[in-house]
């Protein structure tokens, strides 16, 4: 404030003197509420009186004079016995001033041209149709019309522009009348037009400079519905996440997980990042069917909410009872996952002894899983060592499954063809 005040005086001192046959004429600009000095220019030790004058000295009656006339308006008064000073400028002040100096012989007159300047005031920015936030940022939806509307009000009619600082992009000048009211309006608003909009009014006399800025954000629903699922975490195989992702929108959305039938159950416990939430059940939630789901609001939508469910299942297998390998000959046993959630984890399991051990791929055993098809391959098949019950057990958090087959281990017999199963094809040596 007290550098642009000091500008203004600067301002006041500015004249621009103009000699004419009659005298002199100057340009005085003063600022509304401060005060102003006319100096009766050159006016001369000799003179015997100096009579000021609002306008023409022959049509208009004596101001004040400095033989003793004062002035009615008491901000007003005469300095150095010639110049006028006039404390708080009004606009009306502005007018053609004369100052008569009177000589022996003759008289001078000069003129002085007083410009009030005042404002810019009362600067006034509108962005419409957007909605306020708490910290005084506004919000538009995309593919809205805006008008942006800028007011002021100085004397003379100020300058008024648009500047838009977009959010990481170079600076751009909408924008620039000379009026009180500098409005334009933006179709379709998309995210680029988010960022800062600035409006400045300048007084084109003082120079004195108003602005306003006022941030403004494009807002956005998430495109399509919250996504869910389940996966056991990561920390431990015992526990359970369930996942509930929505993006697209903006801002993001909030999310909270809820137990289904549970209706006057509070949130679960959960962590939020961005447009995904994460809740970790504990133990006494793991149970079979049991339903969860996820509820998002965003912002632009308060009123339609948006859900996922998820429903926590036993895993579900199915497998061929019993399989049989010729000797020397290899088999393929599958075990399909038909159900389970979390997904649930295939091993497979000879039950030769108590605890039953975990069959890996070494040797003649290949373990392999495609999708929810796990299967694990014997090759060179021993009655001895390879005849009798394996185990597939799918488990997840919630439950285990184990499906037992049986493998018998028999003579190769060429004159029964019909037994010659597809995998001891592609994997025994040519007959
Ligand atoms: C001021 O007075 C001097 C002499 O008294 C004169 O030479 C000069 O032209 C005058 N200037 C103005 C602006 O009247
Ligand atoms: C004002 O006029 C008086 C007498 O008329 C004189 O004594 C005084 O010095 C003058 N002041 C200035 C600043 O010229
Ligand atoms: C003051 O004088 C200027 C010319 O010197 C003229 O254009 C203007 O209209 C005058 N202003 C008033 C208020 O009479
Ligand atoms: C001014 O007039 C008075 C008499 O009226 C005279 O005495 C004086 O010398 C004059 N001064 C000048 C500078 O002409
Ligand atoms: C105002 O609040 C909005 C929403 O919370 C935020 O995105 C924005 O950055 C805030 N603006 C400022 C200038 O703090
Ligand atoms: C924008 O709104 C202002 C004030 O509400 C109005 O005066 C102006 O005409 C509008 N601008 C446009 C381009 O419609
Ligand atoms: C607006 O300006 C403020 C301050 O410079 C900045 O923090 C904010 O990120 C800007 N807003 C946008 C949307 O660019
Ligand atoms: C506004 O007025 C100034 C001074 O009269 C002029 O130089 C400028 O070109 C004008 N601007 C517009 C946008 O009319
Ligand atoms: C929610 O979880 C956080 C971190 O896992 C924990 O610090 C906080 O106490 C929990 N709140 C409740 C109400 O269980
Ligand atoms: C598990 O969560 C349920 C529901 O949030 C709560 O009532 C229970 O006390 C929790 N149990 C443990 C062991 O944290
Ligand atoms: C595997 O099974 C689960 C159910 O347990 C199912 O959701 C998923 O789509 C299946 N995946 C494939 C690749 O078939
Ligand atoms: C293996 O499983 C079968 C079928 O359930 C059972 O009869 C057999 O006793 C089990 N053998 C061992 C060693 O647990």
């Amino acid at each position: 404030m007290a550098r642009r005040l000091f500008a203004g005086l600067r301002f006041v001192f500015a004249l621009c003197v103009f000699e004419g046959a009659a005298g002199t004429e100057t340009l005085v600009i003063g600022i509304a509420g401060r005060d102003v000095t006319l100096t009766c220019q050159n006016a001369s030790q000799r003179a015997l009186v100096v009579e000021w004058f609002q306008g023409d000295p022959d049509t208009a009656p004596v101001l004040f004079s400095s033989d003793g006339k004062l002035p009615e308006d008491a901000r007003f008064s005469l300095v150095g016995n010639a110049s006028l000073h006039i404390t708080g400028l009004r606009p009306q002040d502005e007018r053609n001033y004369t100052c008569k100096e009177v000589l022996n012989e003759t008289d001078h007159l000069h003129r002085i041209q007083l410009l009030v300047a005042s404002g810019p005031d009362r600067i006034d920015v509108h962005i419409q149709p957007t909605t306020v936030l708490p910290n005084g940022t506004f919000y538009a939806k995309r593919h809205g019309i805006l008008n942006f509307t800028c007011t002021a009000i100085s004397q003379p009619v100020p300058t008024i522009k648009w500047d838009f600082d977009p959010s990481g992009s170079p600076h751009e000048l909408f924008t620039e009348v000379n009026g009180s009211q500098n409005s334009f309006i933006l179709h379709q608003m998309s995210p680029r037009y988010q960022g800062n909009y600035t409006c400045s009014a300048k007084n084109p006399l003082s120079g004195f400079q108003e602005t306003r800025t006022q941030e403004l954000l494009v807002y956005y629903p998430p495109p399509s519905l919250p996504q869910c699922w389940v996966e056991t975490s990561t920390e431990s195989s015992r526990g359970v996440q369930l996942f509930c992702q929505w993006p697209g929108g903006y801002p993001h959305p909030s999310l909270y997980w809820r137990d289904k039938e549970d209706l006057s159950s509070k949130e679960i416990n959960a962590t939020s990042l961005a447009d995904t939430i994460v809740a970790t059940l504990n133990s006494s939630q793991l149970l079979h069917e049991k339903e969860f789901t996820c509820h998002g609001s965003h912002v632009l939508e308060q009123e339609a909410k948006a859900s996922c469910t998820v429903q926590l299942v036993d895993p579900m297998i199915i497998s061929d009872p019993v399989r049989n390998c010729f000797i020397g000959r290899a088999v393929t046993l599958t075990c399909l996952l038909i159900a389970g959630n979390p997904p649930a984890r295939i091993t497979w399991l000879r039950n030769i002894s108590q605890p039953e051990t975990e069959i890996r791929s070494t040797g003649r055993f290949h373990v392999s899983q495609v999708g929810n098809v796990s299967t694990l391959i014997i090759q060179n098949c021993s009655h001895s060592t390879d005849e009798g019950y394996y185990v597939c057990k799918a488990e997840n958090s919630v439950g285990l499954r184990e499906m037992y087959i049986h493998l018998t281990v028999t003579g190769f017999r060429a004159e029964m063809p019909s037994e010659i199963s597809l995998e001891e094809k592609e994997a025994g040596p040519t007959t």
